[in-house]
């Protein structure tokens, strides 16, 4: 952890370091499913493992577990469970909400499988993890707004769509905080939300909205740092998007959001934006290639990221962020795989959020793998380009920043600078 803090703060200085190799492994020799194994679902899987929650199956006891062990082992080596596809080995590392696991854990957990799933001694269980209550609010919303009824029938194909409702507010607000509750967790598979102030909005089409907030289980409330806030304009609309799957029983969901707004006439010091940023020009994706696509944001102001989100449907496999700095030379700042099924907001840590000087350009490159080989590829015999339709590809990063004064970006820059030394 400390390296990768280390890395991020030279990051933002722009000073690139060969990291020591990380500590010798932490992987127990005879491994049991209380002592060593409990403690890391209770982190990484119970929130979504757990009964009438989203995933198939609960991860709560011995026994659920145990039928699973095979597939568990697989999940985890390839890094599809738990649902978080940033390459540790790149860029900056630090994120809210990260359940991901470490090399050591996801060794322990093959060790574990390989000697046969042992039980262990019912003693060495940690105690249970307190889960949120279904359903409850984080913070108190002054406003809520709630998607229409909708039925998922007990058993049918995944629904991609969207929704788009009143919101009620009548003037600019700046949102302090907000979230995302779903009305059943079981069908909900994501919703993402947006800010919708054009009247005639394409209900396909959200790349001219504005970006509030992404749900996903077990993540609370959006809570901006104090002064800082994102625009909610008057009269906007709010957009849902949805991913509803069935659970073999009809289900009507209606999902709420929340928000918590600043006074009226209050002006945070520091706006927040997310936008849709570096989309790749023409998006030219023959058959049964892999391919790769560049897109550039110049940012005219000093600013800080606070959010990176890889946007692409089906094809998209991969998507890299840099930073070109106006010197011209370049820092990786993440790569990220990418599975249409999991829309996933990477929020870095506030001492680790990348600070960049006025100039730079952001650099979003994104890779779609239109072959066979490709398991969320139905078509590999078509080329494909791109569109707004689900079966059309796209190219762009949801991004999130803020900007700042000249001052603060030498201000932001000396602290990194002396905590870099003293480290
Ligand atoms: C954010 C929610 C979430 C977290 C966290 C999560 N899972 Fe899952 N898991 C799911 C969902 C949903 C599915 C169903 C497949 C899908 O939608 O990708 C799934 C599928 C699986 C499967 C495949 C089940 C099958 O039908 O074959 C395994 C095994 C699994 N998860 C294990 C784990 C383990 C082990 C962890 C923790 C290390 C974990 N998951 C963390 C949501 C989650």
């Amino acid at each position: 952890m400390r390296d990768a803090r280390l890395a991020a703060l030279l990051l933002a200085v722009g000073l690139v370091v060969a990291l020591p190799a990380p500590a010798a492994a932490e992987v127990p020799e005879n491994p049991t499913f209380h002592k060593d194994i409990e403690p890391i679902f209770q982190r990484s899987c119970q929130v979504c493992h757990r009964p009438n929650n989203m995933a198939p199956m609960s991860l709560m006891s011995y026994q659920e577990t145990r039928p699973w062990a095979r597939s568990i082992k697989n999940k985890v080596e390839v890094r599809e469970m738990p649902p978080w596809h940033i390459d540790h080995k790149v860029g900056v590392q630090g994120f809210k909400n990260d359940r991901s696991l470490s090399d050591d854990e996801i060794e322990t957990i093959a060790l574990w499988v390989d000697s046969g799933a042992p039980r262990g001694n019912p003693e060495d269980a940690p105690s249970p993890v307190e889960f949120q209550e279904f359903g409850a609010w984080t913070i108190e919303p002054d406003v809520i707004v709630s998607s229409p009824p909708h039925t998922v029938p007990a058993e049918a194909g995944d629904w991609w769509g969207d929704y788009i409702v009143p919101s009620g507010v009548t003037s600019d607000r700046y949102i302090q905080a907000l979230q995302t509750k779903a009305g059943d967790l079981r069908v909900v598979h994501h919703a993402l939300t947006y800010a919708v102030t054009d009247p005639d909005a394409d209900l396909n089409d959200s790349s001219q909205d504005a970006f509030l907030n992404e749900y996903a289980v077990g993540k609370n409330a959006d809570v901006y740092p104090d002064g800082t806030g994102r625009l909610f304009p008057a009269d906007s609309r709010v957009r849902f998007s949805f991913h509803y799957h069935s659970v073999g029983e009809e289900v009507t969901d209606q999902t709420e959001l929340g928000l918590v707004l600043y006074p009226e006439d209050y002006e945070p010091d520091h706006i927040l934006y997310s936008r849709q940023l570096g989309q790749a020009g023409e998006l030219d994706i023959p058959a049964g290639q892999v391919t790769r696509h560049d897109g550039y944001q110049k940012m005219y102001l000093p600013g800080k990221l606070t959010g990176f989100q890889p946007h692409m449907h089906f094809l998209g496999t991969r998507q890299c962020l840099e930073l070109i700095y106006p010197t011209g030379s370049t820092e990786m700042v993440n790569c990220a795989n990418f599975d249409f099924n999991w829309h996933i907001v990477y929020n870095y840590e506030d001492d680790v959020q990348p600070v960049y000087p006025a100039g730079t350009t952001l650099h979003v490159i994104s890779y779609h793998d239109n072959t066979e080989g490709n398991r969320g590829n139905s078509d590999p015999k078509n080329w494909t380009g791109g569109g707004s339709r689900t079966i059309d590809e796209m190219a762009f990063s949801w991004i999130s920043w803020h900007d700042l004064t000249e001052d603060e970006y030498k201000a932001e820059l000396e602290a990194r600078k002396a905590l870099a030394d003293n480290d």
